[in-house]
């Protein structure tokens, strides 16, 4: 697909659509709690959709309108409602979805196969094994090199404390999921805080639940009670635009509910350190999660150093800052990221060699990327090697680039923003 170069800068408004991660765990927690959820403006993703069938599986009602997409109702049956599988779970490139239905599945009394598409059958699943493990369940790698197909027969669980070694709010929520299992307390402590959607989400369904800093405890065998939930715009998706409208000379946008939980708003903390401008307005919160309406008007940036406890509030935004860096004066330099290498693709590696084909002066690190800015960039062909945040990020860096870009496979959007290139388009 040829990505088009911006001829004015990026005007207009857009209401972006639900945030990916609550999307998913509505639909879990919901499918595990008493009685009815209903979400509304549901993010319709092919990952999303990959979580709800997983749940139609085993035995959950789960209403869908194809003329309302956003609107989903979850019939719930409890935490000890599930029903065997008949086949397979089919997680296809959804990690949230493998990682966290694992937790589930380990407190269940059947055995589940879990699989997916090529992608997740390469990245590591030992990081939600090892802890499983402790806990007393039963999962296996079935090719025995760490990662999906897995095998889990459900097992009687016990809670511990674990400490991650990687700051992840996969492996966080998918400990704390069995612990809902467990025959005592379950705690979870990272190194740097994740995303908390999980936390926030499971109390309202009624799990006794505390946090305190990086640690989270979770006490068994809750009454989770069905409820409402309003998803929130998705800010992964919102950063497109927002780095968009920061590279585009003379941009404005509005960008309307997006989701600005402290666990996940390291973009604007970033645009600001760069010495970009965006404006919360009407900041409303549902559901114990904040969202507002960003205003974002382009000036100059600079180069930024990006490491440390702010690297996981902007884990999936990395690939669109290092295309602001491209577009800034000065070194941008981020560290601490080597969680990049384990995304749907080698995140750093992809990047560095798109962003070189297009004229970009940037080289890979082990653990993140040094930008050196204000080189003009040309168009280019890429390969998004599937990866829908990369295909995002190129159409993003083809906005300021000479003759725009081509890619290919641009329909992997669908994972996670099926609209996004009409959307791009209604702001050029
Ligand atoms: C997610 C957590 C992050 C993120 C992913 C979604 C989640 O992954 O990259 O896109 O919904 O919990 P990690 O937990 O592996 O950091």
């Amino acid at each position: 697909m040829k990505l088009q170069q911006a001829e004015k800068p990026l005007e207009g408004e857009i209401t972006v659509p639900g945030d990916k991660s609550i999307s998913h765990r509505a639909v879990m927690f919901g499918s595990i709690a008493d009685g009815t959820t209903e979400i509304s403006h549901f993010l319709p993703g092919a990952d999303c959709l990959s979580t709800i069938n997983c749940f139609r599986k085993m035995g959950i009602q789960i209403d869908t309108d194809p003329d309302d997409p956003g609107h989903v109702v979850v019939h719930g049956r409890g935490l000890h409602g599930l029903s065997a599988p008949d086949s397979t779970l089919d997680c296809g490139n959804s990690g949230t979805t493998m990682r966290l239905i694992s937790g589930i599945l380990a407190g269940q009394e059947f055995p589940t196969e879990l699989t997916g598409d090529d992608s997740i059958c390469r990245r590591p699943m030992k990081r939600i094994i090892e802890p499983l493990h402790r806990m007393g369940a039963c999962i296996e790698s079935e090719n025995n090199n760490g990662c999906a197909p897995l095998m889990i027969v459900g097992h009687r669980l016990h809670g511990v404390h674990y400490d991650t070694p990687v700051a992840s709010a996969q492996v966080k929520s998918c400990i704390l999921l069995a612990g809902l299992y467990a025959d005592s307390p379950t705690v979870v402590t990272e190194p740097a805080l994740s995303r908390d959607h999980t936390e926030r989400m499971l109390k309202n369904f009624g799990a006794d639940l505390e946090s305190l800093d990086n640690s989270v405890r979770i006490r068994p065998d809750p009454h989770l009670e069905g409820t409402e939930i309003h998803v929130p715009g998705d800010i992964s998706s919102a950063a497109c635009f927002i780095a968009g409208a920061a590279i585009v000379p003379d941009s404005h946008i509005i960008l309307r509910h997006v989701g600005i939980n402290s666990t996940r708003d390291g973009i604007l903390r970033v645009l600001q350190a760069m010495g970009g401008s965006v404006t919360c307005h009407n900041t409303e919160s549902s559901g114990g999660e904040p969202y507002a309406d960003l205003e974002i008007r382009y000036t100059p940036l600079h180069g930024t150093v990006i490491e440390g406890d702010l690297i996981p509030t902007l884990i999936d935004e990395l690939p669109l800052i290092a295309v602001m860096a491209c577009a800034a004066e000065g070194e941008t330099v981020i560290r601490d990221a080597a969680e990049l290498r384990v995304k749907e693709s080698d995140r750093i590696d992809l990047m560095v060699s798109g962003l070189s084909a297009m004229g970009a002066d940037i080289t890979g690190t082990e653990d993140g990327m040094i930008i050196r800015g204000g080189h003009p960039l040309h168009s280019a062909l890429i390969d998004t090697r599937h990866d829908h945040r990369a295909a995002m990020s190129f159409a993003v860096a083809a906005l300021t680039s000479e003759g725009g870009a081509e890619i290919n496979d641009a329909d992997c959007v669908r994972i996670s923003y099926p609209g996004f290139f009409e959307d791009l388009a209604s702001l050029m």
